[in-house]
Parts: C-alpha cells; sequence; structure tokens
C-alpha cells in the first residue's frame, strides 16, 4: 500500500506539472483532492489495515496530501499569474491619439552656399556677424564714403522709408557698424544677410537677393592677402583648383577695386568667366571714419553675390525660384525631404 501511495504521489505531481491553464488544474482538483477524489480513496483503503497499522498509514497520506497540496497551490498561484498578465496585456488601451505626420523641410540652396561659405571663413577665424535690413543712409552710404548726392548712389537704387532710413543696398553697411564697435582693434569678419534694390524682376534680377560681405582690418593687410583670400576660397567652394580673374573696377569704398570673375564650364561644355563679388582695399576715408588710423591700419573688403554662386552651382536659370518656395524645385537639393 506504500507502493500504491508513492505511485499517487508521483501520478498528482505529474498531472498538475502538465496543467497549463487553470482549467486543467481544477481538473486535477477534483481528480485527486475532492471529497471523492484519489486521495480520499486512499483513506479508505484504512479498513482494510488492523486497527494497530492505521494510525500509522493515515498520518503517511496526511503528509503526502500536504505535501502535493503545496506543490498544488504554488502551480495554482503561478497560472493565475499567468492569467492576469494575459488579461492586462489583451486589454491594453491605448490612450494616444495618432499624431499629424509633418513633413520636416530642407535647407534652402541659397543657406546651403551661406553655410559652405560660412565654414570656410570659420575655419580660416573670421567672425560671423549681423546687422539690419532697414538700415540708416548713414551706415548704408555716408559711412561707405558715398555722401548726400555723390552720383554713385545712383548704381543703387533704393527703398526709402524717409531720407535718413532704407532697405539696405549692400551689406556693406555691417562694415561701418563692426569698425565702430570694435573701437580701432583688429578684425577678420562676413557678414551673410537680405539686401534690397529697386529692381524690374526678371529671370536673372529680383529686388531682394542675398549677400556675404567680408572685412578684414589689421596692420599690413596687402592687396596680396586679398588675392590669396579670394582664391583659396574659391578652390574650396569649387573643390579644385578654381580659375580665377580680377578686373579693376570702382567701388566708392575700397581703392583700388576690383570685380572677381570664375571660370565656369557650362552644360554645353563650353566655359565662360562669370562675375560672382566685388572686392577692394578698404578706402582711407572709410577706415577713418570707423575709428581706423588709415597710415597705421589696411584692409580689404568684398561682398559674394549669393544667388549668382547658387545659379552656378546648382545650374539653376531663373532666380526667382529661390523665392517661389516650391517645394518641388526646392527637394532637389536635399535628400532630407
Ligand atoms: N557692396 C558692393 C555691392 O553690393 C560689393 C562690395 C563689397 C565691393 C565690399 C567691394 C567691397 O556691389
Amino acid at each position: 500500500m506504500k507502493n500504491q501511495l508513492e505511485n499517487l504521489k508521483n501520478q498528482i505531481i505529474l498531472d498538475i506539472n502538465n496543467a497549463n491553464n487553470l482549467e486543467n488544474l481544477e481538473v486535477v482538483y477534483n481528480n485527486h483532492f475532492s471529497k471523492k477524489g484519489s486521495l480520499s480513496q486512499m483513506m479508505g483503503n484504512l479498513r482494510n489495515l488492523s486497527p494497530e497499522e492505521r494510525p500509522a498509514f493515515g498520518k503517511l497520506v496526511n503528509d503526502t496530501k500536504e505535501v502535493v497540496l503545496n506543490h498544488f497551490n504554488l502551480k495554482k498561484e503561478e497560472l493565475e499569474t499567468a492569467h492576469l498578465n494575459q488579461k492586462l496585456e489583451s486589454e491594453k488601451i491605448n490612450i494616444h491619439l495618432p499624431g499629424d505626420n509633418l513633413k520636416s523641410g530642407s535647407i534652402h540652396p541659397l543657406n546651403l552656399i551661406i553655410e559652405d561659405i560660412s565654414n570656410y571663413f570659420v575655419k580660416n577665424g573670421y567672425e560671423v556677424v549681423t546687422g539690419p535690413e532697414i538700415e540708416l543712409d548713414l551706415y548704408n552710404f555716408e559711412m561707405m564714403n558715398l555722401p548726400v548726392g555723390h552720383p554713385a548712389r545712383e548704381m543703387q537704387d533704393s527703398f526709402y522709408f524717409d531720407p535718413n532710413v532704407l532697405l539696405r543696398t549692400h551689406t556693406s553697411p555691417v562694415q561701418a557698424r563692426t569698425m565702430l564697435a570694435k573701437e580701432g582693434k583688429p578684425l577678420k569678419i562676413i557678414c551673410p544677410g537680405k539686401t534690397y534694390r529697386r529692381d524690374e524682376d526678371d529671370q536673372t534680377h529680383s529686388h531682394q537677393f542675398m549677400q556675404i560681405e567680408g572685412l578684414v582690418v589689421g596692420e599690413g593687410i596687402s592687396f596680396a592677402n586679398l588675392k590669396h583670400t579670394l582664391q583659396d576660397m574659391l578652390n574650396y567652394l569649387f573643390k579644385g583648383e578654381a580659375e580665377m580673374r580680377l578686373r579693376p573696377s570702382y567701388f566708392p569704398f575700397t581703392e583700388p577695386s576690383i570685380e572677381v570673375d570664375v571660370l565656369f564650364t557650362k552644360k554645353d561644355g563650353t566655359k565662360q568667366y562669370i562675375e560672382i563679388l566685388g572686392a577692394g582695399m578698404v578706402h582711407p576715408n572709410v577706415l577713418k571714419m570707423g575709428g581706423y588710423d588709415p597710415e597705421r591700419f589696411t584692409g580689404f573688403a568684398f561682398g559674394i553675390g549669393v544667388e549668382r554662386l547658387a545659379m552656378l552651382r546648382y545650374q539653376i536659370e531663373d532666380i526667382r525660384n529661390f523665392y517661389t518656395n516650391d517645394i518641388r524645385f526646392l527637394k532637389q537639393f536635399t535628400e532630407e525631404f
């Protein structure tokens, strides 16, 4: 009978182990632990034993029952936890609203050029400064050696608010502002920004466009420094030995003045020089008005046409494409859309 009890114990443990859900476990309970279950029946076998043997066997059955019941309870707990977790998982509610699918933009081709040129100059120790687009006549013209009535003012037809205030016609007023701010100390700056001139808009003209001004003031700054700077920047921009041509020119704020062309290969393979910037040695009057002694300090300045460069680099034929914000046009210049 001891063997029988041992076998029953193993069977019950096996049944408990095999139950993989609460329903199966309940069947195990009914089969073994209920009033008519196998364990009660085992107790019933006591009848067949002699009165002396009964207490010892009875105790053995009870001990066995305790062991398997313990095992049963552990299994029950385990299955209940699993059941609860499953329920929680299946009843999970997503409380989030679906998000708006915003398209991320891309960098405008004009800003790509500005970033590229700024990187070059920052790497070479220049500071990037900005100035206002609504400017005083004082900075835009007078301090740039274009006093009231100067005939060269007519080269830059302007939008005036009143006789003293206008939309800046170039980024050069930032030269004057920076010189005053630096109070006679050497400086190296670039200034990218928007500029405005009265113009009939067409394929190559716009009443609003962008420039990058450059100004270096110090002791012993020479024309050779200017030439080297421009050549080096163009090599960087055009990724190689750029063919640069300097032509004498005239700006009231530089002396001597030059215009700078780059030899550019067109789509059909022919080559052509295209003007991309104006430059020169800072005029002594400009230095003086900016608070620098022209006997001690010299400097060079340049003004780069950003649209020009962008049109060359990206083979864009109509300047108006830059301003109409047609996404089909803009997305050509970046992978990020
Ligand atoms: N300000 C000039 C223009 O807009 C360009 C320039 C800048 C020329 C600095 C010389 C020096 O045409």
